[in-house]
């Protein structure tokens, strides 16, 4: 197969070289050493405000506001894997992150089926499975299989730096990488053989009847 492969990164730290940076960084390493080209965005650090619910997206196919959402929208329908990585604040995502992906995911009406998702979540201590499982559901919602590790994608660290000497979260984001890489030529194999699956048009219900 001579096709190109794609990864979006999405790092949701405002921190120049923090934790959730060391991480990315290692995930790159190991998806260039498996062919695939990256894109590492830094959004933690933007001015992302959240959705205002206005619908205009439904009409124009983008974001209202004209900003490096409307930018990663092109970038995320060639991707084939998306990663998005997470500070723990609070036990949850960073809010400018969280702002980001509901702004992307709503906004953008191409498929997204069978994209690779892979979340990864940075805390000096507590809230990493919360924060992983917040950032899962963007993926399953949009028919993306996710990528998984041997273990949940956490690593620990406060300071800057302090992720590095975290051996055991740092193993499972290479691992993640791998596994992520295998997924992603894989369903392309698949695709190939099988095409997509069948999809049905949606009927939304909303709890009314
Ligand atoms: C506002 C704020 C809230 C935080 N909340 C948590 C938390 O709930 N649990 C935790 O373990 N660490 C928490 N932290 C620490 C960060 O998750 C930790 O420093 C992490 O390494 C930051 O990643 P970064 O260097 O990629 O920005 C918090 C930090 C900030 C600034």
């Amino acid at each position: 197969m001579n096709k190109e492969f794609k990864v979006l990164m999405l790092n949701g730290s405002p921190r120049i070289n923090g934790n959730t940076t060391i991480v990315l960084k290692a995930m790159e390493k190991i998806f260039t050493e498996n062919g695939i080209v990256v894109e590492n965005v830094q959004v933690g650090n933007k001015d992302i405000r959240g959705c205002i619910a206005c619908g205009t997206c439904f009409e124009k196919g983008k974001c209202v506001f004209d900003d490096i959402v409307n930018e990663l929208a092109p970038k995320f329908q060639v991707a084939d894997g998306l990663v998005i990585a997470s500070p723990v604040y609070y036990a949850s995502a960073n809010a400018t992150l969280i702002a980001c992906l509901d702004r992307l995911f709503y906004s953008t009406d191409f498929d997204k089926t069978m994209k690779v998702g892979a979340s990864v979540a940075c805390a000096r201590r507590g809230g990493c499975s919360a924060t992983f499982d917040e950032l899962n559901k963007y993926f399953t919602i949009a028919n993306m299989p996710i990528a998984s590790s041997q273990y949940w994608n956490s690593i620990h660290g406060r300071e800057k730096g302090q992720a590095e000497i975290d051996e055991e979260g740092m193993q499972t984001m290479r691992a993640l990488a791998r596994n992520m890489s295998f997924l992603i030529k894989s369903i392309a194999l698949g695709k190939e053989q099988y095409g997509l699956p069948e999809k049905e048009q949606w009927t939304p219900t909303h709890f009314i009847r």
